[in-house]
C-alpha cells in the first residue's frame, strides 16, 4: 500500500508544467522570499527593536521555525501537484484522513489575495519612486520637501491607485505567462539583477565612510533590549520573509523536479533570504548614519530617510534609482508567488486558461487594493479594530493567518502525513529527517503558537 502510493505521488505532473532546473526553482522560491519585507520592513524592524539582539533572534527564528515549516510545504506541495486546496485534499485524503485540510490550503489562497491587495499598493509607491529619483527630486532635498513628497503622493487616492495600477498589472503579465514562460523567465533575469545592484548599492554605502558603524549597528549585541515582544517581532518577520504560511511556496513546490533535494534547495533559499535583509541594513544604515538621521524611523526609514540620504551625497541621483529598481524588482518577483497559489487554482477547479484566470484573480485584488490605496487618503479616517483598511489587512494576515497557516502546514506534514511519505520527499530517514521531524512535530508548532496566541492577546505579558 505505502509503496505502490509512493509510485503513484512520483508519477504525478503538475498541469501547468516544472521548474525546468533545481536552480530555476530556488530563483523563484527566492525571488518570492526577498522582497519588501527585506529591504523596506527588515532594517526598520532591527532599528525599532535595538540592532544586534534582534538580528540573532531573528536567526535563530529562521533556522527552528521557518526551515521546517518551509520543508514541510515544499514537500507538500510536490507530493500533491495541485494548488495548495487540491493538495491538501488529495493528501488528506491519500494519509485516510480528512480531506477537510484543504480549508488550510484555502485560507493560503484567501491570505495571497489579501496580502496582494496592500503589498501592490506598496510595490506601485516604490515604482513612482523609481521616476521620483531618476528625475532628481530628491538631489539636495530637505527633510520637509521630501515628506511633502511622499505626503503629496499617498494623500491623492488616484496617484496612488494609478501606480497600484500598473503594479498588478506587471503582475498579471507574469503570471499569466506560465510557470515556464512568465514566472521563471521573470525570476532568471531579476533574482540575479537584483543581486547584483545590491553589491553595488554595497560598495557605495562602504565608501560613504560609515561603514563601521552600521555593521556595529545590527552586529553588536545589546541584550538589554531584548523583551518578548522583540522576540515575538522576530518570529513574525522571519514567517513574512520567507513567504512561509500561506502556500506560496507550496504552489512553486509543485513544480519541482522529482529529484531535487528539498531540504538544500530550502537551505539555499532561506540563506539568500537572510542575506539579503542583512546586507539591506548595511547598505541602510550606513548611508543614515553619514547623514546623521535615525534607524528607529520605522516604516518611513526607505521611503524619507533614505531618500534624504540620497539626496545629500554624491552620485545620490543614480545610486537611489538603482535602490528603488532593486526594491519594485524584489517586490514584483514576490508579488507573483502572492497570486500563484489563487491562478492555480482557478485554472485546475473552473478550466480557466491561465490568462483568465490571471486577469480574474488579479481583478479582484487590484479592486481589493483600494481599500488599501483609500485609507491612506480619503477614508484615512475610517478606523475600526486595528486602524484603516490597510492597517487590518497588515494584522489580518501577517500576524493572524501566515501563523496560522504555518502552525497547519507544520502539524500537517508533522503528524497527518506518515513518516514513509516524508521521508519519501525528504530523501531518507537520516539525522537531517530526523531533525526536521522534531522541529516540525513540536518546536515550529509550539513556537509559532505562542505568536499567534501573542498577537491575538490571549497570553499575558511576561516580560
Ligand atoms: N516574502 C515576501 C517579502 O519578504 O516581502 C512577502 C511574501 C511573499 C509573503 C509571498 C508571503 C508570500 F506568500
Amino acid at each position: 500500500m505505502q509503496s505502490s502510493q509512493a509510485a503513484e505521488a512520483g508519477k504525478r505532473k503538475s498541469l501547468h508544467g516544472h521548474w525546468s532546473s533545481r536552480m530555476a526553482f530556488v530563483l523563484a522560491v527566492t525571488g518570492s522570499a526577498v522582497g519588501l519585507g527585506n529591504i523596506w520592513k527588515f532594517p526598520y524592524v532591527v532599528g525599532q527593536n535595538g540592532g544586534g539582539a534582534f538580528v540573532l533572534v531573528y536567526l535563530a527564528c529562521v533556522a527552528i521555525i521557518g526551515m521546517p515549516v518551509m520543508m514541510s510545504e515544499i514537500l507538500m506541495g510536490r507530493r500533491g501537484r495541485r494548488n495548495p486546496i487540491a493538495t491538501m485534499a488529495l493528501l488528506g485524503d491519500e494519509e485516510g484522513r480528512s480531506r477537510n485540510w484543504k480549508w488550510v490550503g484555502g485560507m493560503g489562497v484567501l491570505g495571497g489575495i489579501l496580502i496582494l491587495s496592500f503589498y501592490s499598493v506598496i510595490g506601485g509607491w516604490t515604482l513612482s519612486y523609481v521616476i521620483n529619483s531618476a528625475s532628481g527630486l530628491f538631489s539636495d532635498a530637505t527633510a520637509t520637501e521630501i515628506t511633502d513628497i511622499r505626503n503629496g503622493f499617498i494623500g491623492d487616492w488616484k496617484t496612488i491607485g494609478f501606480f497600484h495600477t500598473v503594479f498588478m498589472a506587471l503582475t498579471i503579465v507574469v503570471v499569466a505567462r506560465g510557470v515556464e514562460r512568465g514566472l521563471e523567465q521573470a525570476v532568471r533575469f531579476m533574482v540575479p539583477a537584483l543581486l547584483f545592484m545590491m553589491v553595488i548599492l554595497l560598495g557605495y554605502s562602504i565608501s560613504s565612510g560609515y561603514f563601521a558603524e552600521g555593521l556595529a549597528f545590527m552586529f553588536a549585541p545589546d541584550f538589554s533590549k531584548l523583551t518578548w515582544d522583540t522576540v515575538l517581532a522576530a518570529m513574525g518577520q522571519a514567517f513574512f520573509t520567507l513567504s512561509i504560511g500561506m502556500g506560496a511556496v507550496m504552489a512553486y513546490g509543485a513544480y519541482l523536479p522529482e529529484e531535487t533535494s528539498i531540504t538544500s534547495a530550502s537551505a539555499t533559499v532561506a540563506l539568500a533570504d537572510t542575506s539579503i535583509a542583512i546586507l539591506a541594513g548595511l547598505v541602510i544604515f550606513p548611508l543614515v548614519f553619514a547623514n546623521g538621521l535615525d534607524p528607529a524611523d520605522g516604516p518611513g526609514l526607505v521611503f524619507i530617510t533614505l531618500p534624504l540620504a540620497f539626496g545629500q551625497m554624491s552620485g545620490g541621483t543614480f545610486f537611489a534609482t538603482v535602490f528603488f529598481v532593486l526594491l519594485s524588482f524584489a517586490a514584483w518577483t514576490s508579488a507573483i508567488s502572492l497570486m500563484e497559489p489563487a491562478v492555480a487554482w482557478v485554472v485546475e477547479r473552473f478550466n480557466r486558461t491561465r490568462a483568465q484566470a490571471a486577469v480574474m484573480i488579479g481583478l479582484l485584488i487590484w479592486v481589493v487594493g483600494f481599500g488599501t490605496v483609500l485609507s491612506f487618503n480619503e477614508l484615512s479616517e475610517f478606523r475600526f479594530w486595528r486602524g484603516t483598511i490597510f492597517d487590518n489587512l497588515d494584522h489580518l494576515t501577517i500576524n493572524i493567518m501566515l501563523p496560522l497557516g504555518g502552525v497547519l502546514i507544520a502539524v500537517f506534514a508533522g503528524w497527518v502525513m506518515c513518516r514513509n511519505s516524508t521521508a519519501d520527499e525528504l530523501g531518507g530517514t537520516g539525522a537531517i529527517y530526523k531533525l526536521w521531524r522534531v522541529l516540525a512535530r513540536y518546536v515550529a508548532p509550539i513556537g509559532i503558537l505562542f505568536v499567534f496566541l501573542k498577537a491575538v492577546g490571549l497570553l499575558p505579558d511576561l516580560s
